[in-house]
C-alpha cells in the first residue's frame, strides 16, 4: 500500500479478485469512490468498505459483476474495460454499394464486425430478437474453398481470442431486444471458456442450454480418445423467460409411429390406447362417478369429466376391451411432435457440397430461427459467412441482417443470394480516421 488508509487499484483488484480494468470500470461508473494522486487514483479504506457491503452476497465480499459469473471471472492478460470496449473505438461509416431493395433491412455488409456492429447500434440497438454467430473456433488453421480461394483466417487463439469475442459480445448485447436471444456455436476445446465469457456479459440466469450439435459420422481414429463428433451451441436470453420461443416440436418419423402407434383403425388411421383414468381418489366431483356402468378403480379418477367421456364413446374414441374396460384412442395423426432436447444431430456436408467453407446446415438454423424469432424479427448473423443464416431467416420471412470481412464470403453470398432470387442491399464499411 502506498499510502497509509488508501488502496490502488491493483490491491482493490487483488481483494475482489477481479482485473484492473474492471476496478477502472466501477470507478468511471461511480459506483467505487476514488481519489486522483498524482497520476493514479486510490481508494480510501472506507470507501473501498462501503462498496463491498453495497455489491456483496450472503456476507461474504463479493462484487455485482461476480454475481453474473456465479462468482467465477475468467481473468486472462490485456482483458479490456467493459466501458471502453463500450465507449472506445471510432466509428466509420456505412456505405451503400449496391441496392437491391427499399427496405432498412436485409442487408450484408462488408466489414470488420467489431466497428460494424458499433454502428449498426445507432439504429438497432434494443432492436434485434435473434443472434446466431459462428466465429472462428481459434483452430489456428487457414480456411479456403473447393478452388482452393482463401476464404477466412482463425489465427488468434488462447486469450486473444476470447477477448476479440468478448467485445463483440458486449456489444451484441445491446443490440439485443428484451425478447431476444443469442446462439453462439463454438466447438469444445475453447466452448467452456467462452460459457465463462457469456456468464459475464449475459448473465449465468440468462443462460439456457448449451446444445451439442452432432456434427459428423463417427470417428474411428487410432488416438487414445473417445471420437470427438460434436460441437457446443450456447443458447442465452437477454432476459430469461421473457425469449420469443415458439416451442417447435420434433415431428414423429416413421421409425417411432412403428413403435408407438401399432394399430390401424379403419376410419382413423394409426392409433394407441391410453388409460382413461388417473392416481388420485375424487371425494365428490364427476370425475371419480360412475360412467357407463363402471367407477374408476380404486384410487384413481377419471382423466375426463364423465360429459366429455361421452363424446369421446359417439365420436368412436374409446376403445372397449373384451372384458369391457374402456381406452381412449391417440391417433398418429394428432401426434403434436416431439419436445427437442439439448442434443441435435445435424451434419455438415463434406466441402465438395458447400459453398463455403464451416457452411452450417440450413435444417439446423430452421429451428433456431422458427423457435427463437417471430416473423417481424430481425436476425443478425455477425460471422456470416456463405450467409446461410440470412436464406434460412428469408426463407421463414424473417428480416435480416449480415456481416462478415471476408472478400471471399462477400463474393459467396452476392453470388449465391442472386441464384436464390433474394434482394440484399450491399454495404462496406469504411474508417473515417
Ligand atoms: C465459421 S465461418 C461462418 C460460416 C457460416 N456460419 C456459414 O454457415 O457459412 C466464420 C466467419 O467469420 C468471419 N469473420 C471472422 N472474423 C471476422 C470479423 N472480425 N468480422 C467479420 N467477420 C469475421 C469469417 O470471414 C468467416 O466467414
Amino acid at each position: 500500500m502506498s499510502h497509509a488508509g488508501f488502496l490502488t487499484v491493483d490491491e482493490v483488484a487483488q481483494n475482489l479478485k477481479v482485473t484492473r480494468q474492471t476496478v477502472s470500470k466501477y470507478i468511471k461508473s461511480k459506483e467505487l469512490n476514488a481519489i486522483k494522486m498524482n497520476k493514479s487514483y486510490r481508494i480510501a479504506h472506507n470507501d473501498f468498505e462501503n462498496f463491498l457491503t453495497n455489491n456483496s452476497i450472503a456476507g461474504e465480499p463479493q462484487i455485482a459483476y461476480l454475481k453474473n459469473s456465479k462468482n467465477c471471472l475468467l481473468d486472462y492478460p490485456d482483458k479490456m474495460d467493459e466501458f471502453e470496449i463500450r465507449y472506445s473505438y471510432s466509428k466509420g461509416a456505412i456505405k451503400l454499394v449496391d441496392k437491391q431493395h427499399d427496405l432498412n433491412d436485409n442487408k450484408f455488409i462488408f466489414g470488420d464486425n467489431l466497428l460494424v456492429l458499433k454502428n449498426l447500434l445507432d439504429t438497432h440497438s434494443g432492436r434485434i430478437d435473434l443472434i446466431y454467430i459462428d466465429p472462428p473456433f481459434a483452430t489456428g488453421r487457414e480456411f479456403s474453398s473447393m478452388n482452393e480461394d482463401s476464404a477466412y483466417s482463425d489465427k488468434l487463439i488462447d486469450s486473444e481470442f476470447l477477448e476479440f469475442i468478448r467485445k463483440r459480445l458486449i456489444l451484441l448485447k445491446d443490440l439485443l431486444s428484451e425478447k431476444g436471444s443469442i446462439y453462439l456455436h463454438i466447438d469444445k476445446k475453447i466452448g467452456h471458456y467462452v460459457k465463462i465469457i457469456m456468464d459475464e456479459i449475459f448473465g449465468y440466469n440468462n443462460f439456457i442450454n448449451d446444445i451439442t450439435r452432432i456434427k459428423c459420422n463417427p470417428k474411428n481414429f487410432s488416438r487414445n480418445a473417445y471420437g470427438n463428433y460434436s460441437d457446443m451451441v450456447l443458447f442465452y436470453a437477454k432476459n430469461r423467460d421473457k425469449n420469443i420461443w415458439n416451442e417447435i416440436t420434433e415431428p414423429m418419423d416413421k421409425e417411432k409411429r412403428e413403435t408407438l402407434f401399432t394399430k390401424k383403425h379403419p376410419k382413423f388411421g394409426y392409433y394407441t390406447t391410453n388409460p382413461i383414468h388417473a392416481p388420485g381418489k375424487t371425494i365428490d366431483g364427476d370425475t371419480g362417478k360412475e360412467w357407463k356402468g363402471s367407477l374408476p378403480p380404486k384410487g384413481r379418477h377419471w382423466r375426463y369429466s364423465r360429459e366429455v367421456l361421452t363424446q369421446l364413446d359417439e365420436a368412436g374414441l374409446i376403445e372397449w376391451s373384451n372384458t369391457g374396460n374402456p381406452r381412449k384412442i391417440v391417433l398418429a395423426s394428432e401426434h403434436k411432435g416431439f419436445k427437442v432436447q439439448d442434443v441435435w444431430e445435424f451434419k455438415d456436408k463434406g466441402l465438395s457440397y458447400v459453398d463455403y467453407p464451416t457452411q452450417k446446415n440450413f435444417d439446423f438454423l430452421e429451428r433456431i430461427i422458427r423457435n427463437s424469432s417471430n416473423t417481424d424479427s430481425i436476425v443478425l448473423d455477425c460471422f456470416a459467412g456463405s450467409g446461410s443464416t440470412l436464406k434460412v431467416a428469408e426463407k421463414l420471412n424473417r428480416k435480416w441482417i449480415g456481416v462478415d470481412n471476408s472478400t471471399h464470403s462477400y463474393n459467396v453470398v452476392k453470388e449465391t443470394l442472386k441464384q436464390s432470387k433474394i434482394k440484399c442491399n450491399f454495404y462496406e464499411y469504411t474508417s473515417l480516421t
